[in-house]
């Protein structure tokens, strides 16, 4: 079965990019030249998801007004002759079919992905969660499509973390069965050091068989007092396989202060018109120091 729908919850508090995200939803912070949910949406796009189902709170408006059209603007900006800002515009509202749902309390993401279940249906789904940021080619999402036309079962994504920062993830334990790719057997949020010896950490790109459904509906809070996702995906294996894929790319945490400066350095120097330019300006600095 074709994946055509992509889940993006962008319901989270964003207490770690306080006070930046008071009143600004995280998933709007820019990165170069647009919002980094705007990367994420691109992402599925180019991956050939067809439909977008936003979870969203209080407060996050902001993020389909953006994917949404603005008739005032774009008329003055054609009564300017800014022609190319005006299709830049029409570009971003015409990119995709987006639903939003709203998560009325910020229960974990088990619980905003459980939010999304009437529109996603019983079908496979993609998650990418709004604040990570994946720069890779192809896109993280659409090598994990190619995975999952073979395996036709639920995929998690992975990547290599330093052993004594496991405690900041959820962590797979798995068996290896082809290149970048595992069986998983057991999954932890957050272990205590000395849980566990993987160093195979979650990151947020999923593709999820709709059964999560019924097993998040019975899924009680975990770390944190939240409803994880990652408890969930250890039911789930206990019924049918899951595969964990080490990507190939490298993933930046934008709702976190350093991750979002790595992935605005690491956008930035790839940017067709202005990256030459900031790879200078960045040796200079360096220079300096
Ligand atoms: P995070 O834990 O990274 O996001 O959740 P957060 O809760 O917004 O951030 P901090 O930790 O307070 O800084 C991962 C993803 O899951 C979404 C978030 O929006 C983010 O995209 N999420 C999390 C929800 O949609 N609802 C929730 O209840 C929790």
């Amino acid at each position: 079965m074709n994946v055509r729908k992509a889940v993006i919850p962008v319901a989270g508090l964003g207490t770690r990019f306080l006070p930046a995200t008071k009143a600004i939803p995280k998933e709007m912070l820019t990165v170069v030249d647009r919002p980094t949910i705007q990367y994420i949406v691109e992402e599925a796009v180019a991956a050939g998801i067809e439909q977008v189902i936003f979870v969203t709170s209080e407060g996050k408006s902001a993020i389909e007004d953006h994917f949404d059209y603005n008739y005032e603007l774009e008329t003055v900006l054609k009564e300017k002759n800014k022609d190319d800002l005006c299709e830049e515009l029409c570009h971003i509202s015409n990119l995709i079919d987006i639903v939003a749902v709203r998560q009325k309390k910020p229960l974990g993401l088990g619980h905003a992905i459980w939010t999304a279940r009437k529109v996603v249906g019983n079908e496979p789904f993609a998650v990418l969660l709004g604040d990570d940021m994946v720069l890779s080619d192809p896109p993280c999402i659409r090598q994990m499509l190619e995975l999952f036309d073979d395996v036709q079962e639920s995929i998690i994504a992975v990547q290599r973390v330093p052993l004594d920062q496991t405690n900041q993830y959820g962590i797979v334990e798995g068996t290896k069965k082809r290149d970048r790719t595992f069986r998983v057997e057991h999954l932890f949020e957050k272990p205590a050091a000395g849980t566990t010896t993987s160093d195979m950490a979650i990151i947020g790109r999923y593709i999820l068989q709709p059964d999560i459904f019924d097993i998040l509906d019975d899924t009680e809070p975990g770390h944190g007092g939240e409803i994880q996702l990652t408890d969930a995906l250890l039911s789930l294996a206990k019924k049918r396989s899951i595969y964990a894929y080490e990507f190939e790319g490298t993933r930046y945490d934008a709702g976190d202060k350093l991750g979002y400066l790595k992935a605005i350095i690491a956008f930035g120097l790839r940017h067709p018109v202005i990256g030459g330019e900031f790879q200078e300006h960045i040796k200079e600095v360096c220079k300096n120091l």
